[in-house]
């Protein structure tokens, strides 16, 4: 018993530092960096940036790797504990639902990074500069801010999901 609670627990803490390393580091990247960024427009800034951002990546595959198996792990733990009411299985299945959505997207958005990084013609197109309010608020909602959205929507999620337990607790 003393062997399973510690596993629990092992699993417990690598997925909220998983988490943690994910979500905190993209809202670093959007609230700090790139505002930093694009406030000094010098060329070399712009290497730098981008430098840091291929390091994150790298960091944020293993948070997927690490976000999945913990998550599987405690998602049977909590099954098998008994405190899983209807209520707790329904904002679970909408928190894995939105997380592997929030994967999905950040494989796209860099399967499509990769793609405008390739030498292409349209890449580069004019235009760029000159987008309609709707397509800039449209590209406010896309790729990466989306993604933090959704991973900060699994945040809070998971908060709902301690509540319920706490909630069910004797004594609560
Ligand atoms: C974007 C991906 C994800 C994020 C940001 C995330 C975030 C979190 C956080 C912050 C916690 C609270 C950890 C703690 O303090 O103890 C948590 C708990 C949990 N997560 Fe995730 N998670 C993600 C993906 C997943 C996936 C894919 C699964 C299932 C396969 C999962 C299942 C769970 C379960 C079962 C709990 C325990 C909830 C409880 O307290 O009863 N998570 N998650």
């Amino acid at each position: 018993m003393i062997v399973q609670d510690v596993f629990t627990l092992a699993m417990r803490w690598a997925h909220a530092l998983a988490a943690l390393l994910w979500i905190g580091g993209a809202l670093f990247y959007a609230l700090v960096l790139r505002p930093a960024q694009q406030r000094t427009q010098e060329p070399q800034s712009r290497l730098h940036t981008q430098a840091i951002a291929q390091e994150f990546r790298s960091w944020v595959y293993l948070a997927i790797g690490v976000l999945v198996i913990s998550g599987a792990v405690l998602t049977l733990a909590r099954l098998a504990s008994g405190v899983a009411t209807p209520a707790y299985l329904l904002f679970l299945g909408l928190k894995v639902l939105l997380a592997l959505i929030t994967f999905l997207l950040f494989f796209l958005v860099r399967a499509q990074q990769r793609r405008r990084a390739s030498p292409s013609p349209q890449a580069t197109g004019p235009g760029q500069g000159n987008r309609s309010p709707w397509a800039r608020a449209r590209g406010l909602l896309s790729g990466p801010n989306l993604i933090l959205v959704l991973g900060v929507t699994v945040f809070l999620l998971a908060d709902v999901l301690r509540y319920l337990v706490e909630r069910g607790l004797p004594g609560s």
